[in-house]
């Protein structure tokens, strides 16, 4: 079986655009892969300035892939900080990446053009992010676009050691660009966090609901038919409820049907899909021992894993 790997950063509160977009695409590859799912808080540092507010995101992350259905019977889920492994591999990485790579990485630049002065954290992300996929063979990283380069930096460092030390040092992954929909946010633009268009998950159903009333719409009167294509309300029904969408469309199409009333459809099908999820995200955030029990075994089984890499590297550079 072929391994599938991928980091969460715990920067916020997961948002249905996260749910719908990445948590439920990576939690249907359980059956055709082994999967190892990790909490990339190293890698949130290089944002993240708050550490009760940084405690506090790991386990939120952590309870609501759990409430969302990830078994860690199945999947490894761990945090990175756990693994410190982690660093020894970065090290041997950074020492074969030319600083001309990472002064082209894409948060970098941005961080420059926006004149800001990015830290050395900034600057290698991209170096513990391959240390964090090739530590554990892994085959196939789902990410999204923004990631791609990434990735292929990741796939670049690793031949290049091969190269140098021998061909089975380490497995040379690959992207699995996700097919995930685009989930609009409350102005129609990309769902995400930074935007503030972001349409809460486990956030009690009266903000749900809030948030769902402040869709922007177009201003037909009741009475007028309204067209499905290119509404927020319309497509983000279709990616919940797949199987009233034609329904929903027709009644859209032969008016006496209000952007109002397709709200409070969506309300209903969202709080129908997540209610029961958020009952279990609340128990189970409420539950840290529980919890951190269980990042604790994932790690276990992870550390495996990467000692056995570890090895494989040192003895490979020299260093054993
Ligand atoms: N950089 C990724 C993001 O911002 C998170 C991440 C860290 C990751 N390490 C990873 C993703 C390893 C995939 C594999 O979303």
């Amino acid at each position: 079986m072929k391994t599938s790997l991928t980091g969460i950063k715990p920067t916020n509160l997961p948002h249905l655009g996260n749910y719908l977009g990445a948590i439920q695409p990576a939690l249907s590859l359980v059956d055709e892969y082994r999967t190892l799912y990790f909490i990339a808080d190293y890698h949130a540092l290089t944002t993240v300035r708050d550490a009760e507010a940084l405690r506090g995101h790991i386990r939120d992350v952590a309870a609501t892939w759990l409430a969302c259905g990830l078994d860690p019977e199945r999947t490894l889920l761990f945090r990175q900080s756990d693994v410190p492994e982690v660093f020894e591999l970065t090290w041997v990485l950074s020492c074969l990446l030319a600083t001309g790579q990472l002064e082209r990485g894409h948060a970098y630049k941005d961080a420059l053009s926006r004149g800001e002065s990015p830290s050395a954290g900034l600057f290698n992300y991209p170096a513990l992010m391959a240390a964090d996929i090739l530590l554990y063979d892994t085959d196939i990283v789902p990410i999204g676009k923004d990631q791609k380069q990434h990735l292929e930096l990741t796939r670049d460092v690793a031949m290049r050691l091969n190269h140098i030390y021998g061909d089975d040092t380490l497995v040379v992954p690959e992207a699995l660009i996700s097919q995930a929909p685009l989930v609009r946010g409350t102005d129609g633009q990309k769902m995400s966090k930074s935007k503030g268009n972001g349409i809460p998950l486990f956030e009690p159903p009266k903000k749900l609901r809030k948030s769902i009333m402040s869709i922007k719409t177009t201003s037909e009167g009741l009475e007028d038919p309204k067209a499905a294509e290119g509404s927020t309300v319309y497509d983000l029904y279709a990616l919940v409820a797949p199987e009233r969408a034609l329904q929903m469309k027709q009644k859209l199409a032969s008016g006496g049907y209000g952007w109002g009333h397709a709200k409070e459809d969506l309300f209903q099908a969202i709080e129908a899909e997540i209610g029961p999820k958020r009952d279990a995200y609340l128990a189970m955030r409420a539950d840290e021992e529980q919890l951190d029990a269980i990042l604790h075994a994932g790690a276990d089984k992870a550390r495996q894993i990467a000692r056995a890499t570890i090895q494989r590297v040192r003895s490979a550079v020299g260093i054993d």
